[in-house]
């Protein structure tokens, strides 16, 4: 039976997966970041060394892109310097990770989808702070990592776009969004199944895409998500990136190609609308039961 240990388990992708592992027959512990943190190498080599996991998944990251512009070192702290503390721990008891990454590892500038070995090209800080901790992988234990690389991640739990969007379009509130960035959403509960499907099915170390099939702006994005609650899409209004001033730049364009994983035979990547319409519903109960702004 696998023993994983899960990292990150509060978050918008770390929760899909905890329910994920719930309803496994797997041995799991999924620590919360007040009882283990990721940074502190002490208690992650005491950690890891007495629960000697089969498997570590790591959804632990500093996610706030604006802010890694001003706070690079603590940015740098989660996302290089702790994803080294687990590589280092791994390598001893012989786990393999799964670890998660970011479209932001590209400019954007590309005529087509990313692949997995298109050129890395980081525009912002957080972009550069997530490309050190994938390299920290592929360096110290590249036979044991899985790396997967994913964009505009949304779910039932924490603060993200479609919970965002969907509390607005309930209120019959306009929104603004951009409509010049391009890309693809995430289910985080399709990603969620990908991540456990591989500690099922051990793939090929290295880096795999994941992200929904098809393509949108979050522009086009809130406009269908108005749409699905029964809201009128014309309260969205599309503005540019520019205007709003941003701290980091984002890529313009950040869509990728999910060949490689889907070349693996493992879990199927829906469409993006038709996920987000298999979760809305829930997402509404979660907004009313939460009373979320
Ligand atoms: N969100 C996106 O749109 C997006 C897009 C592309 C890639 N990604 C990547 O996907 C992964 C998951 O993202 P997410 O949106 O699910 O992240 P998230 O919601 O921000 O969750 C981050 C998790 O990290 C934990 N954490 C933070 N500091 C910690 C520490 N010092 N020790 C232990 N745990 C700590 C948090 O725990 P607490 O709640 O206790 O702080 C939380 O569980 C990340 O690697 C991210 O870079 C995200």
């Amino acid at each position: 039976m696998n023993r994983i240990l899960l990292l990150g388990g509060s978050g918008n992708l770390g929760s899909e997966v905890l329910r994920k592992l719930q309803l496994m027959d797997v041995e799991y512990v999924a620590p919360q970041s007040t009882d283990l943190d990721v940074r502190d190498w002490y208690s992650m080599q005491t950690y890891v060394r007495d629960f000697k996991p089969d498997w570590i998944i790591n959804c632990t990251a500093w996610t706030d892109v604006d802010g890694a512009e001003d706070s690079f070192e603590a940015a740098l702290a989660l996302n290089e310097t702790a994803v080294r503390n687990i590589a280092e721990v791994a390598k001893q008891i012989k786990s393999r990770i799964i670890h998660v990454s970011t479209d932001y590892v590209f400019d954007g500038t590309s005529p087509e989808p990313y692949d997995e070995n298109a050129q890395v090209q980081p525009l912002n800080k957080y972009g550069e702070s997530k490309l050190r901790g994938e390299n920290v992988l592929l360096d110290l234990i590249p036979r044991m990592s899985y790396i997967i690389r994913t964009s505009w991640i949304y779910g039932l739990s924490g603060k993200n776009f479609v919970k965002t969007i969907a509390a607005k379009a309930l209120r019959d509130e306009s929104a603004q969004v951009v409509d010049d960035q391009i890309g693809s959403p995430t289910n985080a509960r399709d990603l969620a199944k990908a991540i456990i499907s591989i500690t099922n099915n051990p793939l090929t170390p290295g880096i795999y895409n994941f992200s929904n099939r098809g393509i949108c702006s979050w522009y086009e994005l809130a406009r269908t998500i108005y749409k699905k609650v029964g809201a009128d899409p014309t309260l969205v209004k599309a503005i540019s990136t520019s205007s709003l001033s941003l701290k980091a730049k984002r890529p313009k364009y950040s869509l990728l190609s999910k060949d490689k994983w889907e070349s693996t035979g493992l879990s199927k990547i829906p469409e993006w609308e038709i996920s987000l319409a298999s979760i809305l519903p829930e997402i509404i109960t979660e907004i009313q039961r939460t009373g979320q702004q």
